[in-house]
């Protein structure tokens, strides 16, 4: 790779390091290359016979370095000493990475995010990982980013929101069934995460892609709409609402809201929308996030331009933007986001994937675009065989191309790309790489 990984490293370990004054902690450092930590998307098998899911990931490039360090562990507390580590593992090539048999296990969201509101600033969770030779000379933890936003603010809020990296997940409702008993067929082709709405906030994502779908079957308006994939009802829409209102009541992040498909119930047999429907959905995202609400009317700057800058949105405490697909609507109503253009390479092959987003990626957004936003689809799609057939999982799928969508948003992608949309995000590295990245492009104006 021929950029250099440690500018960035540079920048993000002072970045983050200066939000949380005054008790200072740099959680990621590395005299040049670079180590972080990843969990495993599919369950893996352990020796006793048994199967362990969120197994813990090493990463680790040191093709900037001159000299490679012999050995990477992971550890239950900042690496001091190689005596505590939990497990090591020998480093054999430049870049890399080992699945360690050991679980995340719950995940518990640290610094009072479990439940609410926690501390501002980045937070590590409890596995870190180290490489060295006999010092450890490479850090970093497992993070959460809740307020990375606000942390950069400094620099990044004179970026107009276009020119941001923003992590965000594809199909976010699809994250575990709250409804009629799942399957294994089901659950492999329809869950895209793993994680609630609000541990994907406080994780840092920042951007969401719905797909809702409407019930009339239910009595109560509010209920009729659900997340789906594509005709399989998730979760309903109304909890995840406010989830996101409780992030935003408590934080001053921007968070990204995408009606991006309405697979059932929202369009007449001739294709026509069916105006209630549509107003209802309208109505409810306006009850629940109202106040937090940016306008189109209000904030958008025009085609082809890049938006409103992050600083203008949150003068106005207005940090909620919300694009909706349907043109016919937005004309109606002027407060919503025009379409914003997903690149969907519509491919169950990881080199077509890379090779549709580095085109696609380079030529957005296109002069005439009316959404100021563009959004990478870093995963691949099942055939419809693969689904008869049972012939993988969206885990697998994930696993099969994460890892390179974080080298690629470092190298080919850093420039130009602007949402990364992944599934299973805690199997790649997006959300530090873009607050990283975007922190270099704001020192770059
Ligand atoms: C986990 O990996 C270690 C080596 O790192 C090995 O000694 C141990 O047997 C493994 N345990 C299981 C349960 O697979
Ligand atoms: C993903 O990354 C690996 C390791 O760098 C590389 O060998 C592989 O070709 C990449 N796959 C694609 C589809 O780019």
């Amino acid at each position: 790779m021929a950029v250099s990984w440690y500018a960035v490293a540079f920048l993000a370990a002072t970045a983050l390091g200066a939000s949380i004054a005054p008790n200072q902690q740099v959680f990621e450092k590395s005299a040049c290359g670079r180590v972080w930590m990843t969990i495993h998307s599919p369950s893996i098998r352990t020796s006793g016979g048994g199967s362990l899911l969120d197994a813990i990931e090493l990463n680790w490039d040191f093709s900037t370095c001159s000299n490679v360090p012999m050995q990477i562990g992971l550890f239950d507390n900042r690496p001091l000493s190689w005596n505590n580590a939990i497990a090591v593992f020998s480093i054999d090539s430049v870049e890399g990475f080992v699945i360690t048999n050991v679980s995340l296990g719950e995940g518990k969201l640290p610094a009072g995010w479990n439940t609410g509101t926690g501390f501002k600033g980045p937070h590590c969770l409890w596995p870190w990982v180290g490489a060295g030779d006999s010092h450890i000379v490479a850090y970093n933890c497992l993070k959460i980013q809740p307020t990375w936003m606000e942390d950069n603010s400094d620099r990044i809020n004179k970026l107009r929101i276009g020119e941001l990296v923003i992590p965000g997940t594809h199909n976010a409702g699809a994250w575990r069934f709250d409804t009629e008993i799942s399957t294994i067929s089901r659950d492999s082709f329809v869950l895209c995460q793993d994680r609630s709405i609000w541990a994907q906030l406080v994780h840092g994502i920042r951007y969401f892609d719905f797909r809702i779908a409407y019930y009339d079957f239910y009595p109560r308006e509010e209920d009729r709409y659900w997340l789906n994939h594509n005709l399989i009802r998730v979760r309903p829409l109304l909890p995840l609402l406010r989830e996101i209102r409780a992030f935003l009541d408590s934080t001053k992040e921007v968070v990204f809201l995408d009606a991006h498909h309405f697979p059932l119930g929202f369009y007449h047999q001739n294709g026509a929308p069916i105006q209630e429907v549509h107003l209802g959905l309208l109505r409810l995202v306006q009850l629940e996030l109202g106040p937090h609400i940016a306008t189109a009317s209000q904030f958008a700057t025009g085609p082809g331009t890049r938006g409103p800058t992050l600083q203008t949105l949150v003068d106005a405490d207005k940090r909620l933007l919300f694009s909706y697909v349907d043109n016919n609507i937005v004309a109606g109503n002027r407060w919503l986001w025009p379409i914003l253009p997903h690149l969907w390479a519509n491919t169950n092959s990881p080199s077509d994937l890379f090779h549709y987003l580095d085109r696609m990626i380079d030529i957005s957004p296109l002069p005439s675009a009316r959404s100021p936003l563009f959004s990478a689809m870093a995963q691949t799609t099942p055939t419809v065989l693969d689904i008869l057939f049972l012939r993988g999982s969206l885990r697998e799928n994930a696993d099969s191309v994460n890892r390179n969508v974080t080298a690629r948003l470092i190298s080919r992608w850093r420039h130009n790309a602007n949402i990364i949309s992944s599934d299973f995000f805690l199997a790649n590295d997006v959300i530090d790489v873009s607050i990283a990245l975007s922190v270099e492009r704001s020192n770059r104006l």
